[in-house]
C-alpha cells in the first residue's frame, strides 16, 4: 500500500520549508532530531529529517499541502510519552510537533464541554476544568506530561477507565487537517449524533495515520467530592486477578481497580524513594481500588462491600488511605510503575486486554509462556478493564534470545489473548512495535478493509507510514 519511495528531505526541501514557514520554524540540529525521533518505547530512535512547529491550524494545513505535493512523510508528534512507537519517524520525513498548539480554546460551562488544541498537557486540562467544578476523568499515568492530542491519537485509557471509559468516550468532535491540507470537522458538539458515518470515532485511535488533529471538543462531567482508596495485598497473584470480577459481581463499580505484581510495587517504591511501610513477606500482588462519588456514607458502604469480597481470598491487612497525602502517595506510586520498571532493565511492554473475568487465565498463561521461552515478565495494569501491561525484561537474556525467542513468546501471549476474546492493545496503540502481530487479531479481509480506509484518507501514504499495518515481509 505504501509507496516504496518517498521524497527525500534534501537541501532543496529544507530551503523551501524555511522560505514558506520561516527559518525559526524549521529545526534540524542532530540532538533535536533524536529527541523528536523517540518516545517512551524501549530504546528505539528513528529521527526525522526535520522538525516543524506549526502555530495554527492554518499553518498545519499549509505544511501538509506542501508535504503532500512533495511526497514527504509526516509524523505528528506530541509529548513523546507513547509506548508503541507511534511517533517514530521510520522514513525520516517531517516531524510535525504540536507543542505550540497548546491553547485551551474554550470551556463551555453551560454544556459541560471543552475545546482544546492538541498540545495541551492532559493534567493542565484536568485542572482547568476542575477549577470550574468540572471533571475530565481520563487519567493516563503520564498525565503530567502527555498531550491530549496524543491521548486522542492512541485512544488513551488509564486508571479511571473502568468506571468512566477511555478517551473515545469523551471526544465529541474533531478539527482535522487531512493529508492534502484540507481542513474538516468530523462531527458536531452534541452528545448524540446519528448523522452519517462516525468520522470522529474513526479518527480517535488512528495513530496519526489518517489526519492531523488540530482541535478537540470533549464532553465533561460534574466534579465529585469524595474518594475512598484502598490497597489490598494478596498472597497469590492469581487470586488478586480473580477478585477483580468478583467485586463487580457484588454490585460495586469502583472508579479504579489497579493490579501490581509485587516487584512492580517494590521497584517503584525504591525508584521514587517513597515509604508506605514494609510489604508483608510472601505477598505476590496488590490491588489498588478506589470508589468515588459525593456521599461518603455510600462510599464507605461500597468500600466495606469490597473488603468483604477480597476478604474471601488470601490477603493481608488492607491499607485504607485516609488522608489526601496518603492517597496522593499511593497514586504517585502507581503512576510511576512504568518508569520504575523501565529503569530496571531493557524491556518490551505489551498492552494485552481481555474480558475482565478472563484475567486470571491470561496472567497464568503469560507466566507459563515466560517459563517456556525463558523470560521473566512483570505485570501490572488496569485490572478492572482486563487490561494488563506485560513487561518482558531482558535481564540476562542473550541478544539472540531477545530477538528470536522473546518475539515468539509474545506471539503466543497475543494468541492466548485473542483466544480469550481479547486483543493486542487496550490503550497504548499498535504503532511500530506491535504491527507485526496484527495478523493474530485480524484476518486478511479485515486488514484490507482498514487499508482501504487508509487509502481514502491518505492516497499517497504520507501520514505516519510504517505503523499499524504489518510489514509486507512480516507474518
Ligand atoms: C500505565 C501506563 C504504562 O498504566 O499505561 O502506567
Ligand atoms: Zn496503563
Amino acid at each position: 500500500m505504501e509507496p516504496t519511495k518517498y521524497k527525500v528531505v534534501d537541501q532543496e526541501v529544507i530551503k523551501q520549508l524555511q522560505e514558506r514557514f520561516g527559518a525559526d520554524n524549521v529545526w534540524m540540529e542532530e540532538a533535536v532530531l533524536r529527541e523528536y525521533g523517540s518516545d517512551q518505547t524501549e530504546d528505539l530512535v528513528f529521527p526525522p529529517a526535520v522538525v516543524l512547529k506549526p502555530r495554527s491550524t492554518e499553518e498545519v494545513s499549509q505544511m501538509m499541502k506542501f508535504a503532500h505535493e512533495a511526497g514527504v512523510p509526516v509524523v505528528a508528534v506530541g509529548a513523546r510519552t507513547g509506548l508503541s512507537g507511534g511517533i517514530l519517524n521510520v522514513h525520516s520525513g517531517i516531524a510535525l510537533s504540536m507543542e505550540r498548539l497548546n491553547r485551551i480554546v474554550a470551556i463551555d460551562e453551560q454544556n459541560l464541554q471543552i475545546t482544546v488544541q492538541p498540545g495541551v498537557v492532559t493534567q493542565v486540562l484536568q485542572e482547568a476544568v476542575a477549577a470550574k467544578g468540572l471533571f475530565y476523568p481520563v487519567d493516563p499515568s503520564s498525565r503530567g506530561s502527555c498531550f491530549i492530542g496524543g491521548n486522542v491519537a492512541e485512544n488513551a485509557g488509564g486508571a479511571r477507565a473502568v468506571k468512566y471509559g477511555v478517551t473515545k468516550d469523551y471526544v465529541l468532535n474533531l478539527e482535522v487537517v487531512l493529508a492534502d491540507g484540507s481542513v474538516i470537522w468530523t462531527g458536531a458538539n452534541t452528545l448524540k449524533n446519528a448523522t452519517g458515518y462516525n468520522l470522529t470515532q474513526l479518527l480517535v485511535g488512528s495513530e496519526g495515520t489518517l489526519g492531523i488533529v488540530t482541535q478537540i471538543v470533549l464532553r465533561l462531567l460534574p466534579a465529585h467530592s469524595h474518594e475512598v482508596l484502598m490497597l489490598v495485598p494478596f498472597y497469590k497473584m492469581e487470586q488478586a486477578a480473580e477478585a477483580v470480577a468478583a467485586i463487580f459481581r457484588a454490585g460495586v463499580v469502583p472508579s479504579a481497580v489497579e493490579f501490581m505484581e509485587r516487584e512492580a510495587l517494590d521497584w517503584t517504591l525504591n525508584y521514587i524513594g517513597e515509604d508506605i511501610g514494609q510489604l508483608p513477606e510472601g505477598i505476590q500482588a496488590q490491588l489498588l481500588i478506589e470508589v468515588d462519588g459525593n456521599y461518603p456514607d455510600v462510599l464507605f458502604a461500597e468500600a466495606e462491600k469490597i473488603a468483604e469480597v477480597v476478604g474471601a481470598f488470601e490477603i493481608d491487612d488492607i491499607l485504607f488511605a485516609d488522608s489526601e497525602d496518603q492517597k496522593n502517595a499511593l497514586w504517585k506510586l502507581r503512576r510511576n510503575v512504568a518508569e520504575a520498571v523501565k529503569s530496571q532493565s531493557i524491556y518490551k511492554e505489551e498492552d494485552t486486554v481481555v474480558p475482565r473475568f478472563e484475567l486470571p487465565t491470561l496472567l497464568k498463561g503469560i507466566k507459563a509462556i515466560g517459563a517456556k521461552y525463558g523470560f521473566r515478565s512483570i505485570c501490572y495494569g488496569h485490572a478492572g478493564d482486563g487490561n494488563l501491561h506485560v513487561n518482558i525484561l531482558k535481564e540476562n537474556l542473550t541478544d539472540a534470545q531477545w530477538q528470536q525467542a522473546v518475539p515468539q513468546g509474545i506471539r503466543e501471549i497475543f494468541e492466548l489473548t485473542v483466544a480469550l476474546k481479547g486483543t493486542l492493545s487496550g490503550e497504548h496503540g499498535i504503532g511500530y512495535v506491535q504491527k507485526n502481530y496484527m495478523d493474530i487479531a485480524f484476518s486478511a479481509v479485515e486488514l484490507e478493509l482498514m487499508k482501504g480506509i487508509k487509502r481514502v484518507f491518505d492516497p499517497k501514504g504520507i501520514l505516519n507510514p510504517g505503523k499499524i499495518f504489518p510489514d509486507a515481509s512480516g507474518h
